[in-house]
């Protein structure tokens, strides 16, 4: 069996461009588009080419974004009064603070600052609790666990009674997707196992997962025998294997042993072009979710 690719680059570019139609009908019914400041403090490489990443895309949709660059000794104080004033701001629908801040800066802080109505992550404790609460209540599902799902609905695979096995228990990707495929609703009422180092016997666990969701960071860790034949397999590892010398790129790979996985799993991610892409695209949609709220009020 040769299992079919769900492609993060394919969903992502048909999000965004149902992102594009929703941008145009928000210009036309209330006269402004949706807006994101996304704010960088300091110049980690890293953070400035995500930063890059997020300006662009949400340029290319016809927002109104801001890229408010802060220098690497801004004060606490100063971030915080920053931070108040995009939360009373009316053209800003979406607050990003780029991670990691610099050491004499509490993220904890500056992330709890944010308001919840404006969290466009999804990691306000407010919005991780209407997470749980599922239905109505959630404003903006985390980024990443909001792609997985959206992954597995649009490749047609059946969630409901499935048996769900999410490898890690982040808060950023295996928490919040499990209690996602947990809750009622389409796309979900799955029954969901959780799995981490202290599990007893991964294999076993692994290996009755109708849909099975790898979030660990370890090359490999998957292996083939593991994989129900016909499931579907999302990975979410990015791990650094290499460096392509031709290229000069890093080498990435996921945490499930991808070509032999493949031959059994009845649709599977890869890595790169999986799950990577659909998070930003994710974080577009909880901006113009945002936007919609704020100016319907
Ligand atoms: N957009 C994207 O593509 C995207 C976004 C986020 C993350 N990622 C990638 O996804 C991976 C996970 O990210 P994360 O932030 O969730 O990582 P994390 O915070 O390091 O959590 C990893 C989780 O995996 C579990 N784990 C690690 N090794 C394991 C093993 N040998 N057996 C069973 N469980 C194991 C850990 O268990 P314990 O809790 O017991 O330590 C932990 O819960 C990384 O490769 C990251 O780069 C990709």
């Amino acid at each position: 069996m040769t299992a079919e690719i769900i492609s993060g680059t394919q969903i992502r570019k048909a999000i965004l461009a149902e992102l594009t139609e929703e941008v145009k009908q928000i210009k036309e019914k209330y006269g402004k588009p949706p807006g994101l400041v996304t704010i960088l403090v300091g110049a980690n490489p890293a953070s400035i080419s995500y930063v890059t990443l997020k300006v662009q895309t949400a340029e290319s949709l016809g927002f109104h974004e801001i890229q408010d660059n802060q220098p690497d000794d801004i004060s606490e104080a100063d971030l915080l009064a920053l931070i108040e004033k995009y939360n009373t701001d009316p053209d800003i629908h979406g607050i990003l603070v780029q991670l990691p801040l610099p050491k004499h800066i509490d993220d904890k802080k500056v992330l709890n600052a944010i308001n919840p109505d404006k969290d466009v992550d999804g990691f306000h404790p407010v919005n991780v609790g209407r997470l749980m609460i599922g239905g109505d209540e959630v404003l903006f599902p985390p980024c990443t666990p909001a792609g997985i799902q959206e992954m597995i609905v649009r490749s047609g695979t059946e969630t409901s009674g499935a048996e769900v096995v999410v490898v890690g228990r982040s808060n950023i990707v295996g928490k919040p997707i499990a209690i996602m495929m947990a809750q009622k609703g389409v796309g979900a009422n799955s029954t969901v196992t959780i799995v981490h180092t202290r599990t007893k016997d991964l294999a076993s666990h692994c290996k009755r997962a109708d849909i099975l969701i790898v979030a660990a960071g370890v090359p490999n860790l998957v292996k083939p025998e593991w994989i129900k034949p016909g499931s579907t397999v999302i990975d979410v590892g990015v791990n650094r294997v290499g460096m392509n010398e031709a290229t000069g790129k890093a080498i990435l790979r996921g945490d499930v042993d991808y070509e032999k996985a493949a031959e059994i799993a009845g649709k599977i991610t890869p890595v790169p072009g999986g799950v990577g892409p659909m998070t930003i695209a994710m974080l577009m949609k909880n901006t113009v979710r945002s936007a919609k709220i704020h100016l319907a009020r």
